[in-house]
């Protein structure tokens, strides 16, 4: 192990390690139990694109939380891992129905259009959530040739705006689905602050309840970086080998994304990391909620905080902490708690929002 003090001098390290701000989870650096494993998998050859050792390792862990039928594909990132699941589910002619909010929607780039040829067929939401009312606004018209046709429904475990499904929000949304012969796929970019918000398996809300496909969230988690699309319903998808090939997110290393999975979720770091996450942003709402003139958006269930303040606070407390607007117009931000978010990171935050607010 290098001498920390060592690393301090090293003029290769060009940021301070003890600085973190509320912009994003992963602005947070890997998990120590995540760069170990990396190191463990390291040295010797393994074949490539998949056939190692890790990766045959990773099914085995993945179906004692997903159930026999899971196949996890690891992939590099998770637009990757949305755009090769939804190409995987859909028909060329297919659409995909999914809240206005979602990550597919909003934050993508465009790459479910451009690189998966998907036509996105967007609901506006309160709360982040599809519900079966809201999935009929877009899910009719399967016999008119002029519009693309509905095919699978997308909803997002936790949401974009901290909120989380219960499980049986999800089970209606896929029964409807599944009713009017859709596919359900489950971005879980943050599925594990989800499980650790309902204190359920993570299979109580997927397989469980018939979603089909879900991608899960590694980076987020403490990974390096990585995220992995599970199929849970084999017979909801085709040629997903050849679509994450096609969709530029098979790696030849495979070996080293999988033992990073496998350091969440042997055993319980995933839930650790979810859980402490979680706390974070309990303690950030609660301090918050103790600054006059300061609203929470929403209902605070995951890791994310999300609150009004006048846009001058938010400008100063920007030259302080990192952090974003989510509509600078409406004076919305948004702040994110991570597995390394600490106590006094917290509290030294709200010290510093009430100081703006009260200046
Ligand atoms: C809901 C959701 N899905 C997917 C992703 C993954 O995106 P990326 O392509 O940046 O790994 C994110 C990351 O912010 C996200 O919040």
């Amino acid at each position: 192990m290098a001498d920390p003090q060592t690393l301090k001098t090293d003029a290769r390290r060009h940021h301070d390690p003890s600085v973190r701000g509320f912009a994003s989870d992963n602005y947070a650096g890997a998990h120590p139990e995540v760069l170990a494993a990396l190191t463990l998998a390291n040295g010797g050859h393994q074949v490539s694109y998949g056939e190692d050792q890790y990766t045959e390792h990773l099914q085995r862990v993945m179906h004692s939380h997903f159930g026999p039928t899971a196949e996890a594909f690891p992939v590099f990132n998770g637009t990757g891992a949305n755009v090769t699941a939804l190409q995987a589910l859909t028909d060329r002619w297919g659409a995909v129905v999914c809240a206005e909010t979602a990550h597919i929607n909003v934050d993508e780039g465009g790459a479910p259009e451009r690189m998966g040829g998907l036509k996105l067929l967007t609901v506006p939401t309160p709360d982040g959530k599809l519900t079966p009312e809201l999935i009929d606004r877009q899910a009719w018209g399967w016999e008119d040739e002029h519009r693309a046709m509905p095919q699978v429904v997308s909803i997002t475990q936790n949401t974009e705006l901290g909120t989380v499904y219960t499980v049986d929000e999800i089970r209606a949304v896929v029964e409807h689905a599944h009713g009017l012969g859709m596919k359900v796929h489950l971005d879980g970019a943050r599925i594990a602050n989800a499980a650790a918000s309902l204190d359920v398996p993570m299979r109580t809300f997927t397989n469980a309840v018939g979603v089909d496909v879900l991608t899960f969230g590694g980076t987020k988690n403490g990974m390096l970086f990585g995220e992995a699309v599970v199929v849970l319903n084999p017979d909801a998808v085709s040629h997903m080998k050849h679509l994450r090939k096609m969709s530029m997110q098979l790696a030849s290393k495979m070996r080293f994304l999988s033992v990073q999975f496998e350091a969440l979720l042997a055993k319980d770091l995933w839930l650790r990391n979810a859980r402490h996450a979680n706390e974070m942003a309990q303690r950030l709402a609660a301090g918050v909620r103790t600054v006059d003139g300061v609203e929470i958006l929403y209902a605070v269930e995951a890791n994310a905080v999300f609150a009004r303040l006048p846009q001058d606070v938010t400008r100063r407390l920007q030259e302080r902490f990192r952090f974003y607007f989510w509509d600078e117009a409406a004076g919305d931000v948004r702040w994110m708690c991570s597995f390394d978010t600490t106590e006094d990171d917290v509290d030294t935050f709200v010290q510093a929002l009430k100081e703006e607010m009260a200046r």
